[in-house]
């Protein structure tokens, strides 16, 4: 069935994405909001796609049955790229019971109880990153290289299972692979390809040396190789489970540190309250995580039957892109949803997205965010940017937001 609403071609007229400015979302996004809350545009790669802006039809769309997130489908959004080979599909692209399987056998890793478990070593490695970052001798540094790469992939390596003497090795090659998200460096992106390939490889190798023993183990790859022998997933899904983890886990945290740290430069008065009164810094982390809204175009859907939504209808088979960071700097939902307040509550954002395939790694994120910041605010409260917000390279053509390097003093 084709589309009953005309396109929407005066206003945006370039093919979506648009460009992020470094912070805020791109300005089409409070015109659509307005003027055509949900709206079939064209996008990157000669394809059309729905795009949702307002708060409530997002969370609409991503609760509704007749909402799918697997890549195979003829309407799925693919902006151009080649469907990933079929042995090579993440649980993030499939639906229903086959989705199912994955989250059940991985959920109890990132439990409350998981995380209160975790906690006395990330606050370890959190301080002893700090102590590294401090004893520079210049007194200067890039704080993406210095705490908001190695924190998260370090933490990666622990619950995947990671040999510590592997851990140089898989810190290098989970870096490169974010380069990955700069289209604009072709350099970099072949760099990526290559370190994405080298992690697979890694990945498999541990899960096999697993497999050869009669206790795989209790880390996260012990785990899915014992549902490997218990046929519930083959060896194929524990190499794609494992590498969906690190490309998950580690991007989205790292430039979540580093814009969240840009960003509480940029407000000194509220990151001066928050040295003040560390009680303050829960609040901040959700703050910051619907304000920047990192992991901005990640969320790619497509219609399985007729869905009316917003005053249209998206016939059965499109594409749709329910836009998280719009509905994050919804006023109707987030009144002035443009300033950061972090007194705000705004624990019901959807920078972790919503329904079904809702983050995982939510309650990680949280708690790296919350003792990375915690921590920087006690011990370093003299932090300081060391170059001119305008020289700063944003990460504006990613689907995960960033900045590529961020020098500091202190
Ligand atoms: C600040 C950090 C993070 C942000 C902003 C973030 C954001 C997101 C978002 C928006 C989704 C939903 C995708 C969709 O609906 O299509 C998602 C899914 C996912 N995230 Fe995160 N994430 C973060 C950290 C993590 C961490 C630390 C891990 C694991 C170690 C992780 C693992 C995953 C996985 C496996 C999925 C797919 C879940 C599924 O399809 O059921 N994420 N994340």
């Amino acid at each position: 069935m084709t589309s009953t609403v005309p396109s929407v071609t005066e206003h945006p007229s370039a093919p979506f994405p648009w460009p992020r400015p470094p912070i805020d979302p791109p300005a089409e996004y409070q015109w659509l909001r307005q003027n055509a809350p949900v709206t079939r545009v064209e996008i990157f790669g000669g394809e059309y796609a729905w795009l949702v802006t307002r708060y409530d039809d997002v969370r609409s769309i991503l609760s509704d049955p007749r909402v799918s997130a697997d890549s195979r489908n003829p309407g799925y959004p693919r902006f151009g790229a080649p469907p990933e080979p079929e042995d090579q599909r993440l649980f993030l692209r499939m639906d229903g019971a086959e989705h199912e399987i994955f989250r059940n056998l991985l959920a109890k890793n990132f439990t409350l109880t998981a995380m209160k478990k975790i906690r006395p070593a990330l606050q370890e490695l959190v301080d002893t990153t700090i102590d590294a970052m401090l004893a520079t001798p210049e007194g200067q540094t890039d704080f993406v290289k210095a705490v908001a790469l190695p924190i998260p992939s370090t933490v990666l390596s622990w619950i995947l299972g990671v040999h510590a003497e592997d851990r140089a090795f898989f810190n290098k090659a989970a870096d490169e692979a974010l380069m990955a998200n700069d289209l604009t460096n072709p350099d970099a992106m072949g760099r990526a390809i290559a370190a994405m390939n080298d992690l697979r490889g890694y990945i498999r190798k541990i899960a096999n040396e697993r497999a050869a023993l009669d206790d795989p183990g209790d880390d996260i790859i012990g785990q899915l190789v014992a549902a490997e022998r218990a046929g519930t997933i083959t060896m194929m899904d524990v190499e794609n489970s494992g590498f969906l983890l690190i490309i998950a886990g580690h991007d989205t945290t790292t430039n979540m540190t580093a814009l969240g740290m840009y960003t509480l430069l940029q407000h000194p008065e509220q990151w001066a309250q928050m040295q003040e009164n560390p009680a303050l810094v829960r609040n901040a982390v959700e703050e910051l995580l619907r304000y920047l809204t990192v992991v901005h175009l990640v969320i790619l859907r497509s219609s399985t039957e007729d869905i009316e939504i917003g005053g249209v209808t998206i016939p059965a088979g499109e594409a749709i892109i329910p836009l998280n960071l719009s509905a994050n700097r919804d006023d109707a939902h987030f009144p002035g949803a443009d300033a950061l307040d972090i007194h705000r509550k705004a624990r019901d954002h959807f920078a972790f997205g919503y329904g079904v395939h809702q983050c995982i790694g939510q309650a990680l994120a949280r708690l790296e965010l919350q003792i990375i910041f915690e921590t920087l605010a006690r011990r370093v409260p003299t932090l300081k940017l060391a170059a001119p917000p305008e020289e700063l390279q944003f990460k504006v053509w990613s689907g995960i937001n960033g900045v590529f390097s961020l020098p500091v003093t202190w």
